[in-house]
């Protein structure tokens, strides 16, 4: 089998910050109340009408192309993580692939609906791609615009305050049998609380499985429905929903798990980490998850105080932004874990 590195990095966050103070304009909320529970100070929105998950998708894997020291033309396949994407469908990846101006190419391209964990389970499978033969050069993007889908009014701030937008993209690479590059990856999920952290508008579940009222749904006829009605709109049921306790509480038990789980697969322990990267949900959650593995403050990246929550993006935002910083090195053994709606959550074990 084939190894698979990461041959290049980018990232790309928006010029418009958005500070806690900003957010105390608009609704009922404190930077206090934002920074004890999440650790956020700001975040990034992207310019409304000029940028879309997509454009910034892009512009962070111009970088990691050229990093890569590939050209545009040499990425055999696209995996676009997001929740937010610029369509219903068709996804991100061919519009990333269009914006790029790789169209002539004609290669695939596939989207991943995992939200947090997005950008891991894109590594996975770009993985299994590389390591089977199958690929020479994935271009795998995590990016969010969250901030055209969430609710600005005081009954939206349990979630509004958390997320940011921007992206992160990597260039994943074939090497040769043998090398290191990703040692382990683990995925995992659970639907049993599918609804404590979602967002259930617009779908096709018509109030089905929900055990709520009908949404709105027009009900007198036999065939065709709406994903979208009026009273979602009204009601404003077409934002995100949290039950903020729950997903702490199991973030903060499936963050160690997935990660110990990597270690014992590879072999390794905590103190071989050079770096962790956890998706970057809520400083609060990260700060538990280093606690309880013992890791000291060096081995753990976190910008969420710069940049909020965003999602599929975090991670390889975080990555980039370390490795820019000069906190990873050839060889250097670094930790991805992730944990999100779903619940879905899963880690990889890489050597640089
Ligand atoms: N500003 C001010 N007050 C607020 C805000 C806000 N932005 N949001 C909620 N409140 C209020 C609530 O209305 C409530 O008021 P009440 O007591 O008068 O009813 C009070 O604060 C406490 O609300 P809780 O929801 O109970 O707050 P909690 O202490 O649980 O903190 C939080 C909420 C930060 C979301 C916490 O549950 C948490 O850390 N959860 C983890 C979830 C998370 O981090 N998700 C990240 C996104 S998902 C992911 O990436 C995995």
């Amino acid at each position: 089998m084939y190894s698979t590195k990461i041959a290049g990095i980018g990232k790309y966050v928006p010029d418009k910050e958005v500070t806690n103070h900003d957010l105390e304009k608009v609704m009922d909320t404190s930077d206090e109340w934002i920074q004890e529970r999440t650790g956020i100070k700001s975040r990034r929105y992207g310019e409304k009408h000029k940028e879309t998950t997509t454009t910034m998708g892009a512009r962070a894997s111009e970088i990691a192309i050229e990093r890569a020291g590939v050209s545009k033309e040499d990425i055999d396949f696209i995996i676009f993580a997001t929740l937010s994407p610029d369509y219903y469908f068709p996804g991100c990846g061919v519009l990333l692939q269009r914006e790029l101006g790789i169209t002539g190419t004609e290669i695939g391209a596939l989207d991943i609906r995992n939200q947090c964990s997005g950008f891991v389970y894109g590594l996975t499978v770009a993985d299994q791609f590389i390591k089977s033969g199958m690929y020479k050069n994935i271009l795998l993007v995590g990016a969010e615009m969250h901030s055209m889908g969430l609710d600005f009014s005081t009954e939206g701030r349990g979630v509004t305050v958390i997320f940011g937008d921007g992206a992160g993209a990597v260039v994943l690479q074939r090497g040769p049998e043998g090398h290191e590059g990703i040692l382990a990856s683990h995925l995992h999920s659970d639907g049993t609380h599918a609804e404590e952290l979602a967002m259930i508008n617009p779908g096709s579940h018509g109030g089905y499985h929900l055990g709520k009222e009908n949404f709105g749904y027009p009900e007198d006829k036999e065939y065709g429905g709406i994903f979208l009605t009026d009273k979602m709109v009204e009601e404003g049921m077409i934002f995100p929903n949290m039950t903020g306790q729950l997903v702490f509480k199991k973030a903060v038990q499936k963050f160690p798990e997935v990660i110990l789980e990597a270690l014992q697969t590879a072999g390794l322990k905590t103190k071989d980490i050079k770096i962790l990267i956890p998706h970057q949900a809520n400083l609060r959650i990260a700060q538990f998850v280093q606690k309880i593995l013992k890791l000291e403050d060096r081995q753990v990246y976190n910008n969420i105080d710069k940049f909020g929550n965003t999602t599929a993006a975090s991670i390889p935002i975080a990555l980039c932004e370390a490795w820019e910083d000069g906190r990873i090195d050839n060889g250097d053994l670094v930790c991805l874990a992730a944990f999100g709606s779903g619940f879905t959550w899963g880690s990889v074990l890489l050597k640089w």
